[in-house]
């Protein structure tokens, strides 16, 4: 049977498109299933978060061009049943290379139309805004998963993708199915909870029921080169990456019955989740933790590019509110000792008050 393609889209830049790419490559595997990513932003994040050094030779780009094959191409990965068709420095001059080529917009999907491959899934990690890569990725794509982040700026980028997509199911290819919604980096405070709210109203049952948190591990992750569901499994962020892979491949298995097809049924979430701890103790061990200073680097460059610039008020009031988010013990300790305080000002009266006010010199 022919692998399930799926193109990991949005328009907007920084809202994990290589996070939930990555991590549902390897959770896939931890599955049992074989998985092939493609990784179409010349950056190389995915490439990197998988192993493999984007200085690699070849990759992407000459698979464009056609001066070689996917066998040629693909690197196993250090994950079993995970390989990637690497990005190199070279795919940002790809533009320009395709634009010179005839029905350019369908070069990937004659690439993998006139390949046989023995994966169940690939999995196509996508550049932000709508160049000629997600063009074709969404153009030989079954499904395409929208990660989007609950804030104004990410709102609007899912409101520019969705047309997006709209266009090529009207033009390049028809069969594109819409596979899901998905929130990542996912806070719990009004304001996204509100965001949230609105657009699960709007798109229904097409938003999955996991959604990802925002957690610092993701960035310690990305920093140890490491897909977070293997650096941390047990963390928040990893075990909402397994929650999700458990959805996409149920709604594939759905899918796949509607279409008379049948799909062989994955291992169960614990055998998942034991691999995946598995994979921790190989790897993991063999690396430094980051400092703590590179994982503060990286929260502000995520809130740079989620909020924008913001004033120096503005960042201290977000830090706040992600630091009682990540560490809601102090939250509530917090609380009862404003409480606290606030019973006993009552509890003294007046005359409490008044001795506390002469007792430093307020009066
Ligand atoms: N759940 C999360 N919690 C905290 N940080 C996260 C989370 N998911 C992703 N990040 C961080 O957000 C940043 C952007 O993530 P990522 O690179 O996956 O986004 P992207 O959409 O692929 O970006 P680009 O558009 O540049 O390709 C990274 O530093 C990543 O570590
Ligand atoms: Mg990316």
């Amino acid at each position: 049977m022919r692998p399930y393609i799926v193109a990991i889209f949005n328009q907007k830049g920084g809202i994990s498109k290589t996070t939930t790419s990555t991590n549902l490559a390897v959770c896939l595997a931890a599955h049992g299933k074989s998985v092939v990513l493609i990784d179409l932003d010349s950056q190389g994040d995915s490439t990197k978060s998988l192993g493999v050094d984007p200085a690699v030779k070849r990759g992407v780009y000459d698979l464009f061009i056609g001066a070689a094959d996917i066998a040629e191409v693909m690197l196993p990965t250090i994950f079993d049943g995970v390989r990637v068709v690497p990005s190199t420095y070279s795919l940002a001059g790809i533009e320009i290379k395709l634009s010179e080529l005839k029905d350019s917009q369908r070069t990937l999907t004659n690439i993998l139309g006139h390949t046989h491959f023995d994966c169940d899934y690939v999995v196509i990690d996508c550049p932000p805004a709508l160049g000629i890569l997600p063009v074709n990725a969404l153009a030989a794509a079954h499904g395409v998963i929208i990660p989007v982040t609950a804030t104004p700026y990410a709102n609007d980028g899912l409101m520019r993708t969705l047309p997006s997509i709209k266009y090529v199911q009207e033009g390049l290819n028809k069969n594109l199915l819409l596979q899901g919604v998905l929130f990542t980096i996912h806070d719990r405070h009004k304001t996204a909870r509100k965001i949230g709210k609105l657009i699960r109203s709007r798109l229904g049952g097409t938003v999955y029921d996991a959604e990802i948190p925002r957690d610092t591990t993701v960035i310690e992750a990305a920093t140890a080169r490491l897909p977070v569901c293997v650096y941390a499994p047990k963390s928040p962020a990893a075990q909402a990456h397994l929650d999700f892979t458990v959805e996409f491949l149920d709604r594939h298995r759905k899918i796949a019955a509607k279409a008379g097809e049948e799909v062989a049924a994955p291992a169960e979430r614990p055998q998942a989740l034991e691999r995946l701890q598995r994979w921790q103790g190989e790897f993991a061990n063999a690396l430094d933790r980051p400092g703590s200073e590179r994982v503060r680097q990286g929260r502000d460059q995520l809130d740079r590019m989620l909020y924008g610039e913001r004033t120096p008020m503005e960042r201290m009031h977000l830090s706040l509110v992600h630091f009682f988010i990540e560490n809601r013990l102090s939250l509530i300790v917090f609380l009862l000792a404003v409480l606290g305080i606030a019973v006993a000002i009552v509890g003294m009266g007046f005359e409490g008050m008044r001795m506390l006010a002469v007792a430093f010199g307020l009066t």
